[in-house]
């Protein structure tokens, strides 16, 4: 959508007045309290920086702190640090051994509590099983784990031996795993028998099995059993990872690794139909999500902290793993649905663990508040102490209920922008000091350069343009895996020098920024990024499938919702149940979080004279703004009759 389309679809938000200060309370054992932070940090950035790199155990010290030749930037340069170290050995061997570090709940109901001390024993043992297998500092591993305390040990266990993790989301099908198993070379896949979701035991290694029949780099895999249920291990390949911890050493010594050594790579989707994956080094990400930790959610000794994310998106890697961890935070986990048993489960996990911070997304508070607010009402939820928001904009209405019903209008909202690209927080509230406004995710953090440019590049003082960091950060991606070219095109031709997140924004005459979502062909499905191009490549891959173009549509819980325009080939005839097929079949491509919500029958996809697809029509089509009756869609007079009333409307 164009930025015009994204003001106008938000226009609520642009009449929004109400205004919320940081509670004294919070305020005064806020971890920031003087607005100084943000002059100093724009006077100097470095030193700002710098200040954060050395509150982290360092091997060696670095001798720069930038080097910024774009688009490339380095941080740190020559400094030597491990990543699992800070998260685990700093604490482990403190007076901290003894605290929780992560407190897990499966779905059915099990608990599980690893303290510094016994991350720091599992970590090493898999560290060392990890190396038995053959693997070596730089190969990369990917992890297809449900939600359970392995997956963190595993991404601090490769993040010890200096392998590159690349964590794929349990949901996402057997070929999105093969494919970013085979564009990353990967040596040696962990994955798990299952994980439960809303009661079921999903199959994982079942589908890891169908992906691996054409990985040819995948020398191991290592198996955790969460499920027990019946799995084929291949004699050789496939190992228990509960076999191998047995026999691993309990010390592995943790690799020095350059600051600009890579720590992982995460894919996420673009503008064209393959993913691509995002690469993000060790002691500028490392410092960057340490401090945006510690200052957005500012975390204290005593806090048990829960973000709602999965540990396959970039979300749970920094704030699940690194930042918190880093902190010595004790990190809650939960692996399954928000809805099962019942509706309650969230709440009733806060009053339980005692949760005092939490950060979720919008499309969840949604989902809550059609649910009802008798679920949260009936749990003590006074434990809590800051909340967070993250994935996609939030509407102001979900942002008030989220502070009236779970925060109590005690709680300050933190509406947290950032994306896979950016590894941290950039643009947020600090919670002890900044006027909060339902819908803002208000101003950059300290030392961030972000501007909402107009297309030519210019600055724009008050309304709306596209979001553009101007400075280089920490935690900023060092680029495409094995695509230096499309790092280029994608994020840095735009304008000369600065970074185009993809992402419009309106800036308002306080300075705040509200944004408004991407304004390239990404959609965002429930706080999931999801590529338009991918979601069509899934349809004619169908054998009944001519073409195919897709568009987002909004959607009440969603935010959007994936609207796809078929056309059949020569021959084959319309049908509910092909229209049902053609969702699964994407689903199976790509995972479920693709599925379409509609399937719409057309003869033909209106194109502009240049053969661009006329995404703005279809939208307007699939929100049923322009045409009572979709089927008629299948006659081409109508398309045509569409285009040019489209056109002559400019
Ligand atoms: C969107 C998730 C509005 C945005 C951390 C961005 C948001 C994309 C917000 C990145 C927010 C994320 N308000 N939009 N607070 N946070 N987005 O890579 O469009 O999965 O470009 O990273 O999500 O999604 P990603």
């Amino acid at each position: 959508m164009s930025i015009e389309e994204r003001l106008e679809a938000i226009n609520v938000f642009l009449n929004e007045t109400r205004s919320f200060e940081p509670p004294p309370a919070f305020r005064r054992q806020a971890n920031v309290r003087d607005e100084r932070v943000y002059r100093d940090a724009a006077t100097d950035p470095e030193k700002f920086w710098s200040r954060f790199a050395e509150e982290l155990i360092w091997i060696k010290k670095w001798d720069r702190v930038l080097e910024w030749k774009p688009p490339y930037a380095k941080w740190f340069l020559n400094g030597k640090i491990n990543a699992s170290f800070n998260c685990v050995d700093r604490w482990a061997k403190s007076n901290l051994r003894t605290k929780k570090a992560i407190v897990w709940e499966g779905e059915p109901g099990e608990e599980r509590t690893l303290t510094f001390g016994d991350l720091y024993e599992e970590v090493n043992k898999c560290a060392d099983a990890l190396k038995n297998l053959g693997v070596k500092k730089g190969d990369r591993v990917a992890l297809y784990l449900p939600m359970i305390p392995e997956a963190v040990v595993a991404m601090l266990a490769c993040a010890r031996i200096g392998a590159i993790h690349n964590v794929v989301f349990g949901g996402f099908s057997a070929e999105s795993l093969r494919d970013r198993i085979n564009d990353s070379q990967v040596k040696v896949l962990i994955t798990a028998d299952g994980g439960y979701r809303r009661g079921k035991a999903v199959p994982l290694k079942k589908a890891a099995d169908e992906a691996l029949e054409n990985t040819p780099s995948i020398e191991h895999v290592m198996v955790v059993k969460r499920v027990s249920c019946d799995v084929q291990m291949k004699p050789g390949r496939d190992h228990w990872w509960h076999d191998l911890m047995a026999k691993a050493k309990s010390e592995c010594e943790p690799e020095p690794m350059d600051s600009e050594d890579i720590l992982y790579i995460l894919y996420t989707s673009g503008t064209t139909g393959k993913p691509k994956g995002i690469v993000h080094t060790t002691g500028g990400y490392l410092t960057g999500v340490y401090a945006t930790s510690k200052w957005v959610f500012d975390l204290k000794p005593d806090d048990v902290y829960w973000c709602t994310a999965d540990i396959g998106w970039v979300t749970g890697h920094s704030y699940i793993v690194y930042g918190p961890l880093a902190n010595g935070a004790t990190v809650f986990m939960y692996e399954g649905a928000p809805d099962w048993p019942q509706k309650d489960r969230f709440w009733k996990l806060i009053e339980k663990y005692k949760i005092t911070i939490f950060y979720t997304a919008p499309t969840a508070i949604r989902a809550f508040m059609k649910w009802g607010t008798e679920w949260p009402a009936s749990a003590n939820l006074t434990s809590l102490r800051l909340l967070g928001s993250v994935g996609e904009p939030i509407n102001p209405e979900a942002w008030m209920w989220y502070h009236k019903h779970i925060g109590h209008e005690t709680c300050p909202v933190v509406d947290t922008w950032w994306q896979t690209e950016t590894g941290m927080i950039l643009i947020t509230p600090l919670p002890g000091i900044v006027t909060t406004k339902p819908g803002s995710a208000t101003k950059p953090f300290p030392g961030i350069g972000a501007s909402v440019l107009n297309e030519q590049g210019k600055q724009v003082k008050t309304g709306g343009g596209y979001l553009a960091l101007t400075k280089p950060w920490p935690a900023m991606l060092r680029g495409i895996y094995g695509d230096p070219d499309r790092f280029m095109s994608q994020y840095w031709s735009k304008w000369k020098n600065i970074y185009f997140t993809g992402d419009g924004a309106k800036i308002d005459q306080d300075g705040y920024l509200w944004l408004l979502g991407r304004v390239d062909d990404v959609l965002n499905v429930s706080g999931h990024r999801v590529g338009t191009m991918e979601v069509e490549s899934a349809l004619v891959d169908h054998p009944s499938v001519a073409e195919a173009a897709v568009v987002g549509r909004a959607h009440e819980i969603k935010g959007e919702a994936i609207a796809a325009f078929v056309i059949l080939k020569e021959g084959i005839e319309k049908s509910e149940d092909l229209s049902k097929e053609l969702k699964e079949h994407v689903a199976k491509k790509i995972g479920a979080i693709a599925r379409p919500e509609d399937i719409i029958f057309a003869a033909e996809v209106p194109k502009t004279r240049s053969g661009k697809i006329m995404r703005r029509l279809l939208k307007n089509i699939a929100e049923g703004k322009v045409l009572g009756d979709t089927t008629t869609l299948a006659d081409p007079e109508v398309i045509h009759r569409l285009k040019q009333q489209s056109e002559e409307e400019g």
